[in-house]
């Protein structure tokens, strides 16, 4: 797979850039301020965990982040873009270029097969058949599922189909993978493969940050935020990368013991 990295590591190369960041909903008449001034920058390369409870302004800041929604007020820049400045199309078409989305949910079309599914973001962006085929079938390969690639999401495991989503993410090559709470649906094993699989990607170089409320999905990145009530409270950074794969080994014993 192919990672867009920075031509020198060393120098500032940020992906995004949210100066206080505002957004506001109305339900009614009653205005909701889902996030009152949040900055973040995230360099290329990097890992981010969101922590928060609920309703802290995760998901609205990854939003904002994935270039779905625009803020209330602030600025936000995507590679060096103004977003607020863009038409919906140009939003559109930033966002299918440049940003990979893995949810909770997975969000596979039930009747398309895996390899149809990771596809998908290759036909809108205009490739050829075969070559959407061949390189659906590189990325599964990448996440462990060149076994099932004619499977449709029905005859997959949860964590196959979530493997399939984070594939789907990854076959544009994406600046920036977003990804919320996408272990959510899973046991702890599963959960732990598919973190070391995020794990091994970050690793290559891709940019990763995901929304989750588990502390021990938050392990696996070195960056950490964490939300409250619509602020950024704590930011914590750490030198030293979670060791995954130590995690599926415990938890693999773990499973053979009970
Ligand atoms: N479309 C919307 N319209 C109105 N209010 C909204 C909307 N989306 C979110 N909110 C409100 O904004 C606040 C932040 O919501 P958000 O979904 O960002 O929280 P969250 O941290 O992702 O929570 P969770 O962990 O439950 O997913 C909440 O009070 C929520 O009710
Ligand atoms: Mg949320």
């Amino acid at each position: 797979m192919q990672v867009r990295q920075c031509a020198q590591q060393d120098v500032f190369c940020p992906v995004f850039e949210a100066c206080n960041l505002v957004k506001s909903y109305h339900v009614g008449n009653v205005p909701i301020q889902a996030l009152k001034g949040v900055s973040l920058c995230v360099q290329r390369g990097e890992f981010v965990a969101i922590l928060g409870a609920s309703g802290s302004g995760k998901s609205t800041f990854m939003n904002l982040v994935g270039c779905l929604d625009r803020p209330t007020s602030g600025s936000y820049l995507f590679l060096d873009q103004t977003v607020q400045s863009l038409s919906s199309d140009r939003l559109a078409a930033l966002r299918n270029k440049h940003i990979g989305f893995v949810f909770q949910h997975f969000h596979l079309l039930p009747r398309l097969t895996a390899l149809e599914n990771v596809a998908l973001p290759l036909l809108y962006a205009g490739y050829p058949r075969a070559q959407r085929n061949e390189m659906a079938r590189q990325v599964l390969q990448l996440v462990g599922l060149s076994e099932r690639i004619q499977h449709i999401p029905a005859q997959l495991s949860g964590g196959q189909q979530q493997r399939v989503a984070i594939a789907r993410a990854l076959v544009n090559t994406p600046d920036l993978i977003l990804a919320d709470e996408p272990t959510g649906n899973l046991d702890s094993y599963t959960r732990s493969e598919i973190m070391a699989l995020l794990q091994s990607l970050h690793q290559r170089g891709l940019t990763i940050m995901l929304v989750t409320h588990d502390p021990e999905v938050a392990v696996y990145a070195p960056h950490r935020i964490y939300f409250r009530d619509g602020f950024i409270v704590e930011e914590q950074l750490f030198a030293q990368q979670y060791a995954a794969e130590d995690t599926i080994h415990v938890a693999s014993e773990h499973s053979e013991r009970t």
